[in-house]
């Protein structure tokens, strides 16, 4: 069994100090838990993410404390030896500190080692607490998907000087008020770059370059399983819709032939039951 991957392990692994890169994917329920765990993941995100790739809404929204709850309980009872980090969904650290951590506490009594959550300067206040409640919290700035009715859609952020400089500002208030780790989602790489020097903690990039000292990506888009266009960061290593889609159908035509189910996959009587029952020839 590989060691347990924990939250001091992440806070240190800085490639820049000799560290491998950190590898995070998402996952939502057990066998994705198992598949991450397995291929020898660090750390496995209950991302919002499962709002678009598994529940069928348009955007992470939707999601409620309770499903993250559920989907990380999931991925919990495989016991992984990956660092299990629940997200804290939208309105949910936003209206008090106190609401913050009893929501946090939820995702933590589900299973999760840590939370994170999303934005910059605006959210240091519900850090310090989730922290002083000995909760870790991952931060998450650049493109947050939360913010998308406020950001005009899902843009890349830190294009220009100023807003470089701005998230290199944050992710370092982020970092003081105690993250753990840093997520940098949707900028240009040497703004990536800048803020993975700027601070003492990890960061992980998504659509952030090479720089960053570990990536993420959601489970469904690197194994093909979603249909929809995807980002240029994307990579995809299979093309699990298009196999599921060709094994389902070919079960659908061994049921309409007559091929499926054959003899050796049906049970079989006792001795004698089928005289018994007048079933003759059968067995
Ligand atoms: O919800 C999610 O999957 C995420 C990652 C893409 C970072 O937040």
């Amino acid at each position: 069994m590989a060691q347990r991957c924990t939250v001091p392990v992440v806070r240190e692994r800085k490639v820049a100090r000799g560290g491998d890169p950190l590898v995070m994917l998402t996952a939502y329920d057990a066998p994705g838990a198992r598949m991450v765990d397995q291929a020898g993941a660090d750390m496995i995100l209950v991302g919002d993410s499962v709002a678009m790739v598994v529940l069928g809404y348009d955007d992470t929204l939707q999601v409620t404390v309770e499903d993250i709850a559920h989907h990380t309980a999931a991925v919990a009872r495989t016991h992984p030896s990956a660092l299990v980090i629940a997200d804290m969904p939208w309105m949910s650290y936003h209206v008090s500190t106190a609401d913050t951590v009893k929501n946090a506490a939820t995702l933590i009594r589900a299973g999760a080692q840590a939370v994170k959550l999303e934005g910059g300067r605006r959210r240091i206040p519900m850090i310090e607490a989730l922290v002083s409640a000995e909760i870790p919290v991952m931060g998450h700035i650049g493109l947050t998907p939360q913010s998308m009715n406020a950001m005009g859609g899902y843009r890349v952020q830190g294009r220009d000087a100023e807003a470089a400089l701005g998230l290199v500002d944050a992710a370092k208030a982020l970092a003081h008020a105690g993250c753990f780790s840093i997520v940098l989602e949707g900028v240009p790489a040497p703004v990536a770059t800048m803020v993975t020097e700027a601070v003492e903690v990890s960061t992980i990039g998504i659509g952030a370059g090479p720089d960053c000292d570990g990536q993420v990506l959601v489970f469904h888009d690197v194994l093909g399983l979603e249909q929809r266009i995807m980002p240029k960061f994307v990579r995809r290593y299979a093309d699990l819709f298009d196999l599921g889609v060709a094994a389902l159908t070919e079960f659908a035509g061994d049921v309409r032939s007559g091929e499926f189910p054959e003899p050796a996959e049906c049970y079989r009587l006792d001795d004698g039951a089928a005289d018994a029952l007048g079933l003759y020839g059968a067995a």
